[in-house]
């Protein structure tokens, strides 16, 4: 068969959102996501059980609904894909025991596929009339070497792509992930989860240039980060603008309410403009400012971004002013495929598909395949 024809199902359960897509080739058919956002909003965040339980409710009527979208049925699948980590444990359990069934009872290969390398395979993947992919704009000798910007709420990683499939970490963050400063700094000032779009709205209107925030590691001779440093100081600021904001009340009078409507600081909405402004662009510039000295170590053609924080437009926009400065090319995900989504999974798997790789064609070894939540590139 012509690997232009593959047809894959592909089912991403690794946090909290269900997703499942059908991918034909770098083609995505469909790619179904039912976000358990406003669940998680009501406890602050995600709680494994809860968003276990929610992905065994929605995974097969969402299957159904993916091959309708796609307009094929079960006969037509090559292969079914899963991600098998990283992820939380009880939430990859539920996508991986259904791809097996789905293997075993169809008689197709499985393919496990790791989450991270789905969003950087997220930059190949084509809309379904074979457009808008990274080699609808580059040629195919012009991409690789790429070095690829991971960076979402679980994860930051500068990776080394020199070939298909070969992955290098070679900077990371050495405790919190960019996203999960947003969202815990976020939940500081009662913004809400998740809290990194909330963060750039109010961004949008502050001065940058207010305060002043620090850069953890920014001298470490390394390309690693650090995003619980800027975590506390940020807390201090708040803490410290709030203290100075006159006896708890607003310029108009009012005070700063979380959207629960509990009293969180008293910064004025100036402040908070301003803060959110401040705190984004010390947090961009933490992870770019490595990945300058990156691509200056490792010279790549390309640089890619991948993960939920690319939704923010300052870091796309910072990052592509680098890859121009430093003459390479750059590119990031269509915009539904930035955040959690199965339609990345199946693209990766696609190109395992292609070279051969993991890929689980009998019984016994579609049987073994376990979750594996710490699993890296
Ligand atoms: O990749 P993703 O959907 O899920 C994980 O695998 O983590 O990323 C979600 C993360 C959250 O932390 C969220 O706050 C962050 O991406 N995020 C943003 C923006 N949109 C989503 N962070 C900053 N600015 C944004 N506009
Ligand atoms: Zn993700």
């Amino acid at each position: 068969m012509n690997n232009e024809e593959i047809t894959i199902l592909s089912i991403d359960t690794s946090c909290d959102d269900t997703s499942v897509a059908i991918t034909r080739g770098q083609k995505v058919l469909a790619n179904c996501v039912s976000s358990q956002i406003e669940m998680h909003k009501k406890t602050g965040g995600v709680v494994p059980i809860n968003a276990s339980r929610a992905h065994e409710i929605k995974l097969d009527p969402l299957i159904k609904f993916a091959l309708s979208r796609a307009k094929i049925s079960q006969k037509d699948l090559n292969a079914i894909a899963v991600t098998h980590g990283p992820g939380l444990a009880p939430a990859l359990e539920v996508g991986i025991q259904k791809a097996k069934k789905l293997a075993l009872n169809l008689h197709i290969p499985l393919i496990p596929v790791n989450h991270m390398s789905g969003h950087a395979y997220a930059n190949w993947a084509q809309n379904s009339l074979g457009k808008n992919g990274i080699l609808n704009k580059f040629k195919s000798d012009n991409i690789l070497p790429s070095l690829v910007l991971l960076i979402s709420g679980g994860h930051t990683e500068i990776v080394l792509m020199e070939s298909d499939y070969s992955f290098k970490i070679v900077g990371e963050t050495l405790d919190d992930a960019c996203g999960e400063c947003f969202d815990k700094v976020g939940r500081m000032m009662g913004l809400g989860y998740p809290a990194g779009p909330v963060i750039e709205k109010f961004a949008e209107s502050g001065d940058e240039n207010t305060y002043i925030l620090p850069h953890p590691l920014r001298n470490s001779g390394d390309l690693n980060v650090s995003y619980s440093g800027l975590k506390t100081a940020a807390f201090r600021l708040i803490k410290s603008i709030s203290e100075d904001t006159n006896s708890g009340r607003n310029s108009d009078g009012t005070k700063t309410t979380s959207p629960s409507g509990t009293e969180v600081f008293n910064l004025t909405k100036q402040q908070i403009q301003d803060f959110c402004a401040s705190f984004q662009k010390a947090a961009i510039e933490t992870i770019l400012h490595k990945v300058e000295k990156a691509i200056d170590i490792y010279k790549p053609k390309t640089l890619l971004l991948g993960g939920g924080v690319v939704k923010n437009k300052d870091l796309r926009k910072s990052a592509r002013n680098i890859a121009k400065s430093k003459h390479i090319n750059f590119h990031y995900p269509a915009e539904r495929l930035i955040m959690d989504n199965a339609a990345m999974i199946g693209i990766s798997a696609y190109h395992k598909f292609i070279l051969n790789k993991e890929i689980l064609r009998t019984e016994e070894e579609i049987q073994e395949l376990e979750r594996s939540p710490g699993l890296r590139l």
